[in-house]
């Protein structure tokens, strides 16, 4: 399906909500932190995926500020699942020119994985084919109360004024400051929702909705999902005929 991928047409950013890793893992008798073992293989493809495919960035929703209230032992097993797939990874994802990101409160992440990140971030940080950006701990409104915590300080102390505030400038407080906004959100598992993810950033993006559950999400999902995108009209609020001008 790559080949039917219109290259001119590629979204810059994709973002994905990896949803459904439980419920894979209870249609097969099995205990949820399976669906997240069996999850760590669909990154692998998305990420090869997205290479292949010429995608820049990749943001993908591991971990949310309201995940901390799952049973303990989930999320102990989701930490440890990250440790151990970033250490045995780091390699790959530098080998396939991916550099790695983090979003999020990160201060909130046990010491362990902080560490295992900051050496895969220090690993790839040359890299140039996709920025991977894992988002662990993260929810959107968080991420706008920051932002809007770090401008009110600036205004305060003097160093920005008020009227100078806009789209751009907010922009450069939140934690994706450093990537365009996504042209395309991706849920898997049937659920329509937006779940506190980059908020502000999705305002134009197209959003697509599979039944897939996260583990049986593959390259061709993706590239299905690309292919979605590239037959929408996307207007920003503008009608159809006016983009159609010459
Ligand atoms: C949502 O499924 C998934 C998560 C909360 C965790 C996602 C984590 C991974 C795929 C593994 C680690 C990732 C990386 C980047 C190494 P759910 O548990 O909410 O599923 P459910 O809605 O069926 O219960």
């Amino acid at each position: 399906m790559l080949h039917l991928i219109n290259k001119e047409k590629i979204p810059q950013h994709i973002a994905i909500i990896m949803d459904g890793n439980g419920r894979w893992a209870k249609e097969r008798g099995k205990d949820r932190l399976f669906g997240h073992q069996h999850g760590v293989l669909s990154v692998r493809e998305v990420v090869e995926g997205c290479v292949e495919a010429g995608i820049k960035n990749l943001t993908l929703y591991a971990f949310s500020t309201e995940n901390w209230n799952r049973p303990e032992n989930e999320v102990n097993g989701l930490m440890e699942l990250l440790v151990t797939t970033i250490r045995k990874e780091a390699e790959t994802l530098s080998k396939n020119g991916v550099r790695l990101f983090v979003i999020g409160d990160l201060d909130s992440l046990p010491l362990a994985c902080r560490q295992e990140l900051d050496e895969a971030m220090a690993l790839t940080a040359e890299n140039k084919s996709l920025n991977l950006i894992l988002a662990l701990s993260y929810s959107s409104k968080w991420e706008i109360l920051e932002a809007t915590k770090k401008i009110a300080a600036k205004v305060k102390a003097g160093e920005l004024l008020e009227g100078d505030i806009n789209d751009e400038v907010f922009k450069s407080h939140l934690s994706t400051a450093a990537f365009p906004d996504p042209e395309l959100m991706i849920r898997t598992s049937g659920e329509n929702r937006i779940s506190n993810f980059l908020l502000y950033q999705l305002a134009y993006a197209e959003l697509y909705f599979t039944h897939t559950h996260w583990p049986d999400f593959r390259k061709e999902n993706l590239y299905e999902a690309i292919l979605n995108y590239q037959n929408r009209e996307r207007r920003f609020g503008k009608i159809s005929e006016q983009l159609h001008l010459a």
